[in-house]
């Protein structure tokens, strides 16, 4: 079975004067939060969507769903954790709570304020998590990456044929994922900030699905003024 994890819980420090996480303010009419949940509704082969979202805003959310007629036989609220990591965690262990850890299940995770997901790179991703243990959503990075140790000066220039910035989704091999999770264990996975690097640590290889410009994720206030214009076309 294919499993979505939109990961809804964080709360949006770096965009200024907004009355409530940035997953939840409107763009076109229509909130970040079901925008991207929809994008994985069109997905017929995905049993279940799930979307973690902080205590204090779970109620916000629930009623949300219901003004924007998500179905709640395919979309579930979970509560989020610390992090992102923690937050994908406890979709995992609804998921695996309910359906217990099959062979061949996928776990498809996505940052919620990446709302321009394209159909393309969810059905990548889920076809390269059936046939290997997991993968990530990366795109070549056009600007020349430098490393700086005090902030003031270059460090280093890095290669810019060698370097990819990170998107989501990151796709996972459900009981590939628990087996490292276990594996690992609780003080080892606390030092872990990204799932992708639970399976590193376990020796498996991320693979990589190519990413999309418009799959950005709205970080800044900038970020939010693009995706606005973005979402009236
Ligand atoms: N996220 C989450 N649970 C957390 C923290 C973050 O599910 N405890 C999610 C966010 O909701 C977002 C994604 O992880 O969809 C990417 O994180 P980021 O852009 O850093 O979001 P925030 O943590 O909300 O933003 P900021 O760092 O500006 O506060």
């Amino acid at each position: 079975m294919i499993f979505a994890g939109i990961v809804a819980g964080g709360s949006g420090t770096r965009i200024k004067n907004a009355d409530k996480p940035k997953q939840f303010i409107e763009i076109g009419g229509i909130p970040i939060l079901i925008r991207t949940i929809r994008a994985f509704e069109d997905i017929g082969e995905i049993e279940r969507i799930y979307v973690g979202i902080n205590a204090d805003w779970y109620d916000y959310a629930d009623k949300l769903l219901d003004e924007f007629d998500v179905s709640t036989k395919r979309v579930r609220l979970v509560t989020g954790g610390s992090d992102r990591n923690g937050t994908v965690l406890n979709i995992l262990r609804e998921i695996t709570g309910i359906f217990g850890v099959n062979k061949g299940d996928v776990l498809i995770t996505h940052d919620a304020v990446r709302p321009f997901v394209s159909e393309k790179i969810i059905r990548d991703n889920i076809e390269c998590a059936l046939n290997t243990a997991a993968c990530g959503t990366y795109i070549p990075s056009d600007d020349t990456v430098i490393r700086t140790t005090d902030g003031l000066t270059v460090t280093e220039n890095l290669p810019r044929r060698e370097l990819m910035r990170a998107q989501t989704p990151q796709t996972f091999e459900i009981s590939t994922l628990c087996s490292c999770i276990k594996k690992l264990g609780d003080d080892k996975l606390a030092l872990l900030t990204d799932t992708c690097g639970i399976l590193t640590e376990c020796g498996y290889p991320i693979h990589i699905v190519k990413g999309e410009p418009m799959n950005f994720k709205i970080t800044t206030d900038h970020d939010l003024m693009i995706a606005g214009m973005m979402a009236l076309g």
